[in-house]
């Protein structure tokens, strides 16, 4: 079958290289794509916002499969758009009314109330309750969460330690600090715990449970500093034991997966727990409607089976007959970032010595070819995936591969994994 994977970063590169060793997959097509995602598919030029384009390219390129990577087209109801134009394809992704589990913090909310799902406590406040979304405020302890109900670049969630600093910026949000995107605030109560991720890619009724992972997001050593998309990751994760994970799967995954089945949510692709271990009981921080990226980049490289297989399960609701398997090695990524992010930094720095690297795959997240040369194009630059029986040695052979890489203010962090 053809298959169209939409997205450019590092969880794409990922995920092409698992979909093009599938004997199911005849021509893999990625729009956009990147330098990273050219070896393994055809890159498309295009953008993913341009719905018409995308389906007269289904339409030319005869795709039978469309895979979504990130979350900003699927809030947009890219899938339903493709289920209206082109029903005999099958989308890896859920439907806008699905999406918004991670397009509104408020809705995610509002569903685990329903569903009985362990969650922080928390207040919607907006304009015409901003009297008592303070007054909610003053009923909780420091440090206080706010959240921007919509997206917002990943920058949406304020912590704060003073009172008067909290009430202030829940008025700067209701005003417009994130646009829309705070009209509506969640208040949260903050909870207090280690935090990781856990993957599961659901037909709507059964699930698949990916292995678990956790991610580095503060740009310095010893997670401090400002908040990244992500500096690196390991999985599995040492401290979700078996206990913690029937936990996680009885309390959270069930009942999401049959909350959105009983609430009528077409729902067919990943859905991303972010989750947080309170003193050995799971809480959830967030739901994404996609796979995590560089979370992409330690899970796909232990998956050992076929991806495409699991999607055909998604398309006939058969997920629950199938058998997947995952490497027991441990994997870590550590990701390479242009000096200066998550603040201003440059682009079009040459990139060198990708040839040096030994025993790690590289994924490509910000880089493209400037004629033959190979230069960055992102924040976010590459990220080094290596596999070992510990995680320290994984990270210790990234770390050594990250080294034998340069380009002009290459930075990262070579502690991933210093907490657990
Ligand atoms: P989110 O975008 O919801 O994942 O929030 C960003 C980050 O803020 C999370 O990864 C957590 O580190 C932190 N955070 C969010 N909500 C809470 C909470 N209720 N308690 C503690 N930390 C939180
Ligand atoms: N690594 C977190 C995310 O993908 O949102």
């Amino acid at each position: 079958m053809n298959i169209l994977l939409l997205g450019n970063g590092g969880r794409e590169h990922a995920l092409s290289q698992k979909i093009s060793t599938s004997p199911l997959c005849t021509q893999l097509y990625i729009l956009p794509g990147n330098p990273g995602t050219s070896q393994y598919g055809e890159n498309i030029d295009g953008s993913l916002s341009d719905f018409n384009k995308i389906i007269d390219y289904i339409h030319s390129q005869e795709i039978n499969m469309v895979v979504v990577g990130p979350e900003q087209p699927l809030v947009d109801g890219i899938t339903d758009y493709i289920n209206l134009h082109t029903p005999q394809v099958t989308v890896i992704g859920p439907s806008a009314s699905g999406a918004r589990l991670e397009g509104s913090k408020a809705f995610a909310k509002k569903f685990m109330a329903r569903h009985d799902i362990p969650t922080a406590k928390y207040f919607e406040c907006t304009a015409e309750n901003l009297d008592y979304g303070i007054a909610f405020l003053h009923t909780m302890q420091a440090p206080y969460v706010l959240k921007a109900d919509g997206l917002a670049a990943g920058k949406g969630v304020l912590i704060l330690n003073d009172i008067e600093e909290a009430v202030s910026e829940l008025i700067n949000m209701i005003e417009g600090k994130f646009g829309k995107a705070s009209s509506s605030v969640v208040i949260e109560e903050f909870l207090s715990g280690i935090e990781f991720s856990v993957f599961a890619l659901t037909d709507g009724q059964s699930y698949l449970l990916l292995p678990e992972a956790k991610d580095y997001k503060r740009i310095g050593e010893g997670d401090t500093g400002l908040n990244t998309g992500g500096m690196g990751a390991v999985s599995p994760v040492p401290f979700v034991t078996a206990e913690l994970m029937a936990k996680v799967r009885y309390r959270i995954i069930e009942p999401t997966v049959k909350g959105l089945n009983k609430e009528g949510i077409d729902y067919k692709g990943f859905i991303f727990f972010g989750l947080i271990n309170v003193q050995g009981e799971p809480f959830v921080i967030e739901y994404n409607c996609r796979l995590g990226d560089p979370e992409t980049e330690v899970i796909l490289p232990r998956l050992e089976s076929d991806i495409v297989e699991a999607f055909e399960a998604v398309k006939y609701s058969s997920l629950h007959l199938l058998e997947c398997e995952f490497s027991p090695l441990s994997a870590a990524t550590v990701i390479l970032v242009s000096g200066g992010y998550p603040e201003d930094y440059e682009k079009g720095k040459t990139i060198s010595g990708l040839d040096k690297v030994s025993n790690s795959f590289v994924f490509h997240s910000g880089t493209r070819f400037e004629g033959s040369q190979l230069t960055t194009a992102g924040g976010r630059v590459l990220a080094i995936t290596s596999l070992a029986d510990d995680f320290k040695d994984a990270v210790n052979t990234s770390v050594k591969n990250a080294e034998a890489i340069h380009f002009d203010g290459k930075y990262f962090r070579s502690d991933i994994g210093f907490d657990l």
